[in-house]
């Protein structure tokens, strides 16, 4: 019974990797959200039938934007070649593929993304053959943290009369912004919000001197705000505070050095109730004055050709 229920499973297996290892396949990530300014990855894998002694050419092809654009990456190579990457790599351009096309790896490296690369992508290899191809889309979504570039009063253009506080924000996904005030409530027919590019939009609302705004900008990968006017008594609290921070560190440095060079001195100087350290001297003396300076001093001495070792009391 048991041989029978595994016998069965290893061959709806072998049916199905079977199966699987004859037709096309392709896998690629829905959507790949990188950083502006960092690397991405766009990864592709593919399998085909007949891949076991397949040794023809592989050639691969990236598009952006459109599936029937032409390619703005392509590279091909022999499957049956040992050859190095060449054309299909290459740390210096813009994109490179990161694998091996003949392990079935087509994924492309985008080297520091801009806003304006994200969109789609397609990913399609061909072998030899007319209809031996697979194409899949992929989309690239390039995010930017929520930011306050600007914050500033502007004085009336031709037509109106009121000055307005423009607050200029960057952020992908498109960051939502929010003005808030202690003293009026904002209808929304006063805020002006609209796009400057693809990652950048501004908003602006009616300003009277002396009021108080802070604008808020945020997405879902975090937020950002700013205060008009700038809220100046924090930062001279704080540089106020950094520079008596400073100074006393410079005190605390000079008198730490003083007291080491006084100890210095005092110790080289001659020591306090006459508690002098015998220290060992070596000298070479010659054989006559040897003798008078042995007669001299009471200290015992070892004695060797022409030196004295000899204890001597340091004042
Ligand atoms: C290239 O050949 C090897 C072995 O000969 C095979 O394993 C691999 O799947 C082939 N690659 C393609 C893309 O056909």
């Amino acid at each position: 019974m048991w041989q029978q229920t595994d016998c069965v499973c290893l061959i709806l297996s072998a049916i199905i990797t079977g199966s699987l290892s004859v037709s096309w396949d392709m896998k690629v990530s829905p959507v790949v959200s990188v950083p502006r300014g960092e690397d991405a990855v766009l990864s592709c894998f593919f399998t085909h039938p007949g891949q076991q002694d397949y040794s023809g050419l592989i050639t691969v092809k990236w598009l952006a934007r459109e599936s029937n654009a032409p390619p703005f990456f392509k590279c091909s190579l022999r499957n049956d070649s040992k050859e190095e990457l060449k054309d299909c790599s290459g740390s210096g351009l813009k994109q490179s593929l990161k694998g091996d096309p003949r392990q079935g790896d087509l994924s492309l490296i985008m080297r520091k993304i801009h806003m304006a690369d994200s969109g789609p992508y397609f990913c399609r290899v061909e072998l030899d053959g007319v209809w031996q191809y697979e194409q899949k889309e992929t989309r690239l979504l390039v995010t930017v943290k929520p930011q306050i570039l600007s914050l500033s009063v502007v004085e009336p253009s031709s037509g109106s009369t009121t000055r307005r506080l423009k607050c200029e924000v960057e952020g992908n996904p498109p960051p939502t912004i929010t003005w808030l005030s202690d003293s009026r409530h904002l209808s929304t027919d006063q805020v002006f919000t609209s796009p400057v590019s693809l990652e950048r939009l501004f908003s602006s609302v009616p300003y009277v001197e002396g009021e108080v705004f802070t604008c808020r900008v945020e997405n879902i990968l975090g937020g950002a705000e700013r205060r008009y006017p700038a809220d100046n008594t924090l930062i001279i609290t704080l540089s106020v505070c950094g520079l008596i921070v400073l100074l006393l560190l410079c005190a605390g440095i000079i008198c730490c050095r003083r007291r080491v060079l006084n100890r210095r001195l005092q110790s080289s100087d001659s020591p306090a109730g006459g508690d002098g350290e015998l220290q060992l001297v070596y000298t070479t003396v010659s054989p006559k004055t040897q003798h008078e300076s042995l007669k001299s001093s009471n200290s015992r001495h070892l004695e060797e050709e022409g030196v004295v070792y000899s204890p001597v009391n340091i004042q």
